[in-house]
Formats: C-alpha cells, structure tokens, sequence
C-alpha cells in the first residue's frame, strides 16, 4: 500500500478542500452533532488561509486542529465511503508530528470509518507509545409521557435550585472535583478554569440552547452545593444532557437517579420526544444509572489521545473495542 500523500491544507485545491470539509460535516451531523452549514465554507476558507491548521490527503482524506496550551484538540475524517484506514493512520500520525513536542496531549475524534475499520485503526494506533482510547457511547431514551400525580418530591434535606442561582466558579468547583478519578477526569477540562470556561459555554448556549427549566442544581440543608444536571436543545424535539454531576461524598443515595429522573420530567412538560448524551464506556457509575433509566446505546465514537512522554499517562486506557 503507498504512503498517502499528506499535504499541508493550504495547498489544497479551493473546491476539494470544501468538499472534504463538507463531507466531514456530513457525517458528524448523521452522528448527531451540531454543526451549522455555514460551518463548512468558513472552515474550508480558515484552512485554506493558514488561520487553521489542517493537512489533506487529495480527495481522501482531511485533519484539523487546533489547540491551548494544555491540549489539542483534532478530529480527521476519511472521505468518500472508502473506509481507508490507512489514510486515518497517516493523518493521525502527521498531527502526532506537528503536535506531539508542542502541547502535552493531543485528542482526535475520527470520522468516516465503519465501526469495523475504526476499530481497526484503534489496534494499529494502540501500538504508538503514548497512545490512548476513550471509548464513547451515545445514549438515547424517548422522554415519557406525562404521568399523573404530584411533582417528583425533592430527596429529604435537599432542596432544588436554578442552575443560574450558582456562581459559576462554584459549579465548576464541584464539576472539577466531581469527576476526579473518574475516567473522564480530563475529558472536559485540565483545571478548574478551563471546567468553568467549559460550563461557561454551555450556559451561554454555545452548545444548543440551555434548557433551564430542565437544569437544576441541588442544595444541601439549602446551602451546600451537592449536585446538578445541565440540559440543553439538541433539536426541537431533541434535548442532550450535557452534565450529571453528584458531590464525591453524596453518591449511591439516589441523587443522581432522582437529578435525571427530574429533568426527564421536566423535557415531558416542554415538549421533548427525546434525550440524548454521552458516556464513556469505562464510567461504569454513569453508564450503570443510564441503562437503569432505560437509555440505549445508539452509537459509538472514540477519542484517540496521545500523551508526549512527561505530558501524563492516561488514566484508565481502554483497549480498542
Ligand atoms: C454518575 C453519578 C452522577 C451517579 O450519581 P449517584 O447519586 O451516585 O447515583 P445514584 O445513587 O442515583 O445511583 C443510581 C443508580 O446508578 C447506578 N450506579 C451509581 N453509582 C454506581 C457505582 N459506583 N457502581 C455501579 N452502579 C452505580 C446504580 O444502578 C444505581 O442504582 P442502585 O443504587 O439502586 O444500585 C455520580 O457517580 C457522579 O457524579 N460521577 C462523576 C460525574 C460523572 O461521571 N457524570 C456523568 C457524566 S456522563
């Protein structure tokens, strides 16, 4: 097999380059991500200028990036229905590269593969010291009807509150602690502010339209910040829970179960047919309160993560699926 010819983006031919970009959007939509249309010319015109970093594969295959000083974040996508996965092989390893010297950690999604040769390019990218895999479920359930009766009763010496009520610095406070020693303890954010900028975004609705009335946050004996679930519009008919946390000491006393039971409810009285997140497979907590509530998985994605030498190991790697 020839080594693909990875070039720089800037080299890319106008017309290919959005066509690639297109095709990327594309299959991150029928994955359920948002990503506006107007997306696609922008990006193809940043990377074109240089204003984004990305390489092409002509007419196969597209990588992006960009980064903070703690991480860079990337995806690659594999275009036309090839399911090459050796044009995925070369693009991760042209960012590994360029990236792998200059920020201590480097995560891609991929997009473009069956699930078969993306996990085959899991095994292959298993080899690369420093590498690896967060494995990622999609989890779905239709919101229930209305059910008669009273409101779902706040737990004993809990009491709910707006979301909006909690400084942020305080939400984040508990979100960064919350999942410390959980496998996704650097999915979100390396430190307590870059988890606020993070919460930030969400309340700002840079992620779908945060839903408040089915967000809230719980207070202990009606001070003490012990938990919250932050909601937001996927679609009209779609919301996605963004975050589910419970205070480390309060756990298995029910309040994570009644903290999305309620916001279930809540998406019954707007209108919602649907709820959707994520999970990685490894957060067994997280994944075993999902499937109790009656989620299904309804599809997968992986995160590829390589860690330069002294940069950190990761904490729970899985191996590929
Ligand atoms: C996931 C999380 C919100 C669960 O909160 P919690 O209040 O401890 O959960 P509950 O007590 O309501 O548990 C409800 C059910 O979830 C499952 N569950 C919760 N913790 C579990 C654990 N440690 N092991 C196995 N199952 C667990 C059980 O099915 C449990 O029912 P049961 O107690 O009747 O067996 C909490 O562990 C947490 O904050 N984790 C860190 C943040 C996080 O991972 N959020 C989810 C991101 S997708």
């Amino acid at each position: 097999m020839p080594v693909p010819d990875v070039r720089p983006a800037t080299e890319a031919r106008p017309d290919a380059l959005l066509e690639l970009v297109h095709s990327a959007r594309k299959e991150l939509v029928a994955r359920g991500e948002s990503i506006t249309s107007s997306w696609v010319e922008e990006a193809a015109n940043d990377l074109k200028a240089g204003r984004q970093v990305g390489w092409t594969i002509p007419g196969r295959g597209l990588a992006f990036a960009s980064s903070r000083p703690t991480r860079t974040f990337a995806h690659v996508h594999v275009a036309d229905d090839s399911d090459d996965v050796e044009v995925a092989e070369a693009l991760l390893a042209v960012l590994i590269a360029h990236f792998g010297t200059l920020v201590p950690r480097l995560e891609s999604g991929v997009s473009g593969l069956s699930e078969e040769a993306e996990s085959t390019l899991a095994e292959r990218f298993l080899r690369v010291p420093g590498a690896s895999i967060l494995l990622r479920a999609r989890m779905e359930r239709l919101v229930p009807p209305a059910l008669p009766g009273p409101p779902l009763a706040d737990p004993p010496g809990f009491e709910r509150t707006s979301v909006r009520s909690i400084p942020v610095a305080a939400l984040a406070e508990l979100d960064w602690r919350s999942f410390q020693g959980t496998p996704d303890e650097r999915l979100v954010a390396d430190t307590v502010e870059e988890d606020r900028q993070s919460l930030e975004e969400i309340l700002n609705g840079r992620i779908g339209r945060f839903l408040e009335e089915a967000s809230c946050a719980l207070l202990r004996d009606g001070r003490e910040l012990v938990g919250g679930i932050l909601v937001s519009e996927h679609d009209p008919r779609t919301a996605v829970v963004l975050d589910l946390l419970v205070e480390p000491s309060e756990r298995r006393k029910g309040i994570g179960r009644f903290l999305l039971l309620w916001g279930l409810r809540a998406l019954t009285a707007l209108g919602y047919s649907s709820v959707r997140l994520w999970v990685t497979e490894a957060n067994r907590p997280a994944r075993a309160l999902y499937d109790s509530l009656g989620f299904s998985v309804s599809g997968r994605s992986r995160i590829f993560r390589y860690e330069r030498e002294g940069g950190g190991s990761a904490a729970h790697p899985q191996t590929a699926a």
